[in-house]
Order: C-alpha cells, then sequence, then structure tokens
C-alpha cells in the first residue's frame, strides 16, 4: 500500500518468548504521519496452554536459552 511503511523487529528473550513488533507509519488524508504499534509473543518453552502464543507460563518452566 502506498504511503505506508512498517519496521518489523525480533526480539528472543532469554528464559522468554519470541517476541514480534511491528511499527507502522501511516499518512492520513491530511498528510499527517501516524505511528501504530503492535506485537504479539510466541511461546519458545513449550509450556503455553495458548500455543503458538506465550501465554507467560514460562515464568514457571526451567531456564532456557
Ligand atoms: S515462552 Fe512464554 S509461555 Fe512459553
Amino acid at each position: 500500500m502506498e504511503n505506508q511503511k512498517t519496521n518489523v523487529q525480533i526480539e528472543v528473550k532469554k528464559n522468554g518468548p519470541l517476541r514480534v513488533i511491528a511499527e507502522k507509519m501511516e499518512i492520513d488524508v491530511q498528510g499527517e504521519k501516524i505511528m501504530k504499534e503492535s506485537a504479539v509473543s510466541f511461546c519458545r518453552c513449550g509450556k503455553s496452554q495458548k500455543q503458538p502464543f506465550c501465554d507467560g507460563s514460562h515464568k514457571e518452566a526451567e531456564p532456557f536459552e
């Protein structure tokens, strides 16, 4: 889509999830820049009840890299 630019960051948290953060810059009809951010965390420990997403259960899991 024209007038859009998206930056994506992927972070691997020690003893935690893989976090994907997307920042999107849009330009509205008045020409103003609008930044929007969204993020999702994917489970790496295997303990989440909401696979493939992290539900915080890693806090109770054994440490992992
Ligand atoms: S990494 Fe968070 S529940 Fe598995």
